[in-house]
C-alpha cells in the first residue's frame, strides 16, 4: 500500500510473499552518508540487518514465537509480508538493545537520522501505535523532506498517514 507515493508496511498492511530484491539503493547510500558523518563524530553506526526475504521473516518470526510464545513474539518481530525488511529501507543499525537510545551513537542517531532520510520507526510511547516495543535501532528511509516533517511534529508513520 502506498499513501501519497510512499509504501507502508505495518501490522496492518503487508507485501506480497515474492516482493523486494535487496537493499534499496537510495536508502543504502544514504546509511552510508549516516555511518560516515557518526564516523566524523566517533560514532560508530554498524550495519546489522537490512533486506530480509519473507521466508527469513518467517523462520525469524517463528523462532521467536517458540522463545517467548506468541504474544511477546508478535511485540518484537513482524510476521512474514509484514516487516518494512522486507521492502529494503529499513535497518537495524548499532546495538540492537533496549539502551541504544541511552547510548552516545544511539543519542545521535535519534537526533539526525532524518537528516538523512530515516526515521527511528518504532519510538519509546508510541507502542500501542506501532505494535512494536520500542526499537532505537530500526530506522526507515522515507527520504529527507518527509522523514523530517514526521519528526518535527512528533509523530509515528501510521500517526502521520492517519492524518492524510
Ligand atoms: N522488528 C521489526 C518489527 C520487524 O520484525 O520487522
Ligand atoms: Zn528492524
Amino acid at each position: 500500500t502506498y499513501v501519497e507515493g510512499i509504501l507502508i508496511v505495518n501490522k496492518k498492511y503487508s507485501v506480497p510473499k515474492d516482493y523486494g530484491n535487496g537493499i534499496d539503493k537510495e536508502a543504502n547510500n544514504q546509511l552510508k552518508l549516516l555511518q560516515n558523518d557518526a564516523k566524523k563524530k566517533g560514532y560508530n553506526i554498524s550495519f546489522v540487518s537490512g533486506y530480509r526475504t519473507y521466508s527469513y521473516q518467517n523462520t525469524l518470526y517463528k523462532n521467536y514465537i517458540k522463545k517467548y510464545g506468541q504474544k511477546i513474539a508478535d511485540n518484537l518481530a513482524a510476521k512474514p509480508g509484514h516487516s518494512e525488511h522486507q521492502t529494503g529501507l529499513a535497518f537495524d543499525v548499532g546495538n540492537v538493545g533496549n539502551k541504544y537510545k541511552v547510548t552516545k551513537a544511539g543519542t545521535w542517531l535519534s537526533e539526525n537520522a532524518h537528516l538523512y532520510g530515516f526515521i527511528i520507526r518504532y519510538p519509546k510511547g508510541k507502542e500501542k501505535i506501532t505494535g512494536y516495543q520500542y526499537e532505537p535501532w530500526h530506522i526507515r528511509y522515507l527520504g529527507k523532506e518527509l522523514a523530517t516533517e514526521i519528526v518535527k511534529e512528533n509523530l509515528t508513520y501510521e500517526e502521520y498517514i492517519a492524518k492524510k
